[in-house]
């Protein structure tokens, strides 16, 4: 649902989150069947992981009005100051091998995109493995953690953070070039809530059809909206770095990226950077 805006962003906008705004009625399957709405916390993504060790079921949803520490992937800061982002995180706990939690980034990475596009109109791309991008800059990124031994997973938290009311100016430092919002890119206010509920029903769809189908049907959707195939990259993965033009995403997701001397890298997660 989207509000007309004239300057200021109005009050029911800036208002804080309310649970019977996101909650009641949300027709879903797993995702959003319990509901913590806070107003300030460190990370949702650390809020998840805590009650999830407490035995939390899979699909309770962590959202919060502000973040005093963000998280980003790599280390980096999640900007989330007060009703300026939506920033939520899900606990899930399907029945893969902790090699194959990777793909649980792209079934955020899909539902996300389309949970924009159904709040908004907006057509997302997404920049593998975990970046959405519109008109080329970032609006949305996806941390996925787990808990897991040597052979199994115990829990993965999907935290997603959502750039919706920001204008141009409460960017800060390089992000001013390389951030928007949904607001900068609609032209006007975008209710949060209801881009919440959104995000609750586009990533239960997909998480369902993760469990049903396995990856294809994600990969095949990454595949429609990835920005990174046909590109030049660098791509970084724990020590190891790359550089090439991404060739392909393999049948389980993975980037296949191929260098200068023609040998091909296959990249299951990772940071990449487009550099042309
Ligand atoms: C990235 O693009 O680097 C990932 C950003 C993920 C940010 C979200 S906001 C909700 C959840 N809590 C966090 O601390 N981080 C994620």
């Amino acid at each position: 649902m989207t509000f007309e805006v004239t300057g200021r962003i109005s009050a029911e906008v800036e208002a804080l989150l309310r649970e019977p705004d996101i909650g009641s009625g949300l027709a879903t399957k797993r995702i959003g069947n319990a509901l913590h709405l806070l107003q300030v916390v460190d990370s949702t993504n650390d809020e998840a992981a805590a009650l999830a060790a407490r035995g939390a079921p899979e699909g309770a949803v962590v959202i919060a009005d502000a973040q005093l520490r963000g998280r980003g992937r790599m280390g980096r800061r999640w900007a989330s100051a007060r009703g300026m982002g939506l920033y939520l995180s899900v606990i899930l706990r399907p029945p893969i091998q902790p090699h194959e939690a990777p793909a649980l980034t792209l079934v955020g990475a899909v539902a996300v995109a389309d949970a924009i596009e159904r709040a908004t109109g907006l057509v997302a791309g997404i920049k593998w493995p975990n970046d959405l991008l519109l008109r080329g800059r970032k609006v949305a990124g996806i941390l996925g953690e787990m808990a897991a031994d040597a052979s199994s997973l115990h829990h993965v938290i999907l935290g997603i953070g959502i750039n919706v009311h920001q204008g141009e100016t409460d960017f800060e430092g390089e992000l001013r070039q390389t951030a928007t919002s949904l607001r900068i890119e609609v032209g006007g206010a975008v209710d949060r809530s209801g881009m919440a509920r959104s995000l609750c029903e586009s990533l239960d769809e997909w998480y369902d059809r993760f469990l049903t189908y396995g990856v294809s049907p994600i990969v095949e959707s990454v595949r429609r909206r990835c920005l990174t195939l046909g590109r030049a990259v660098t791509a970084r993965s724990g020590d190891h770095e790359v550089s090439g033009v991404a060739v392909e995403l393999s049948g389980a997701g993975a980037l296949v990226i191929r260098d200068a001397s023609g040998r091909l890298h296959r990249l299951v997660a990772g940071d990449v950077t487009l550099t042309g």
